[in-house]
């Protein structure tokens, strides 16, 4: 089988190596495409385009397979915890006993965050959006730990910046709540387990002991492994991007955040939440109407269609089931799901969404699941970054030790061509 491509150009002929990954994926190799021909390619969103390889996560978007270091996540939702998940996506394999407790202890000593930091943050307007909250807080912590600011100082200051950032995280996204409630935070508590530690840390109050809901911990284990990792998708993209400017890791999952809170992206579940409260309390829950305004295209469907998967989203598949469960073991009657699961019937028998191959993504059933634990819906994209961070650290990471070059994509000229610069007189 032909393992090369050409290419002919202007009446020349170039040939092109192909790559093939484990999963028999091919790709051709442009890299040495403009020295040869000074053409480049063209993909606007790189939606055909490999920017990396990887050995982190696959997925197939055709046979809506997703896997995490070889294991299928419905086996990684169904039997692992997420710090299980963290340690397989970060270091190749899964723990054993031992590597686990120690990398759990690793993490219980890291979970504060600096005092002045917590200062800093108690001048945060009260309504402002928790991604903002989240973004500023975690370009902040870069301030706060100079000794892990240089990414590369030595692999020990890098794996205490790693333990700091997947500590800290959920004792940040849990202060951000607890201000947007107008409540005293409350310190992590070492006792706890990772998971159990963040619903604590959330939900607890100072005026009486917790007690963890298996339930809700089991719930919140399983929506944090959904969102662990993705390949390259946007937030983890630009995750590496700025990565291989040899930026430190707090700036670069600052970025990540960034790119998350879009709407297209990260922000949808938040998106989908307002959609199915808008079409209950404006459209009369009327789906069908809904529906229509979709095809027009006079509104987004948020929660529907991916770049990758065009068959189903394996993360959908799994929390449309655990979203049933959850809620009646919560013993929720949300007339929201309602909605969603007519709104979804609705649009999976209408050819517009057929065609285009429009299904639920991660996004339409998480934003339910997270109302019934208690989330306000602003903050289901933090906790969207919650579960992403030890995919984007394990890209980040992956791209430092493969020393990969700085990205840096070319683009088509369409501007204006050389012209005389004029004086004040002569413009118009
Ligand atoms: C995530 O990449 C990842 O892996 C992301 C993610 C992860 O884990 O990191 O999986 C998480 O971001 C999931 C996606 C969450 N976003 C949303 O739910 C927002 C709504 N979805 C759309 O914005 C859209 O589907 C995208 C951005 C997700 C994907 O867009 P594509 O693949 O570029 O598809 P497209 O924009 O080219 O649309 C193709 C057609 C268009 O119609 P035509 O021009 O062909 O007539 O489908 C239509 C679009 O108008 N379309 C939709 C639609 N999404 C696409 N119409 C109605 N509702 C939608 N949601």
């Amino acid at each position: 089988m032909s393992d090369k491509a050409i290419i002919n150009l202007e009446g020349k002929s170039y040939e092109l190596p192909v790559i093939t990954g484990t999963e028999n994926e091919k790709a051709v190799d442009i890299s040495k495409l403009r020295a040869q021909s000074s053409y480049v390619t063209f993909d606007e969103g790189y939606k055909n385009t490999g920017a990396t390889t990887s050995g982190i996560t696959f997925l197939d978007g055709e046979k809506g397979i997703l896997r995490y270091r070889g294991y299928n996540i419905e086996d990684l939702a169904e039997k692992a915890s997420f710090t299980e998940v963290m340690y397989l996506l970060l270091n190749g394999e899964l723990p054993t006993t031992d590597q686990l407790g120690t990398f759990e202890n690793n993490l219980t000593q890291h979970t504060l965050v600096h005092e002045n930091l917590v200062k800093v943050f108690e001048v945060f307007p009260t309504g402002s959006h928790p991604m903002g909250q989240l973004m500023t807080m975690m370009a902040s912590l870069s301030s706060f730990y100079p000794d892990s600011l240089n990414p590369n100082k030595s692999p020990e200051a890098t794996n205490l910046t790693i333990i700091r950032l997947l500590a800290k995280m959920p004792t940040l996204a849990a202060m951000i709540q607890k201000k947007g409630k107008g409540h005293p935070v409350l310190y992590p508590q070492n006792k706890y387990d990772y998971v159990t530690n963040f619903l604590y840390m959330t939900f607890g109050n100072v005026t009486e002991e917790y007690h963890a809901d298996p339930v809700v911990v089991d719930a919140m284990n399983k929506l944090l492994i959904l969102h662990a990792d993705h390949e390259q998708n946007c937030s983890t993209s630009t995750v590496r991007m700025v990565g291989s400017s040899h930026a430190n890791l707090y700036a670069s999952i600052g970025a990540g955040i960034a790119a998350l809170w879009g709407p297209r992206h990260g922000g949808a579940n938040q998106e989908v939440l307002e959609m199915l409260e808008y079409i209950r309390d404006k459209d009369n829950g009327d789906v069908k109407k809904v529906v229509a305004e979709a095809k027009d295209k006079k509104r987004l469907l948020f929660g529907f269609g991916h770049r990758v998967y065009k068959n189903f989203d394996p993360r959908a598949n799994i929390l449309k089931k655990a979203c049933d469960n959850i809620l009646a073991k919560l013993g929720v009657n949300d007339p929201l799901l309602a909605i969603a699961k007519e709104l979804e019937q609705a649009a999976l028998s209408d050819p517009y969404f057929i065609e285009r191959k429009l299904y639920p993504n991660v996004d339409f059933y998480s934003g339910i699941i997270y109302k019934a634990l208690g989330f306000p819906t602003p903050m289901f994209t933090v906790l969207f970054a919650l579960g992403r961070l030890p995919g984007w650290i394990s890209q980040w990471k992956e791209l430092r030790e493969n020393n990969e070059d700085i990205g840096r994509p070319r683009q088509i000229y369409t501007g204006p061509v050389q012209r005389p610069f004029p004086d004040m007189k002569g413009r118009k």
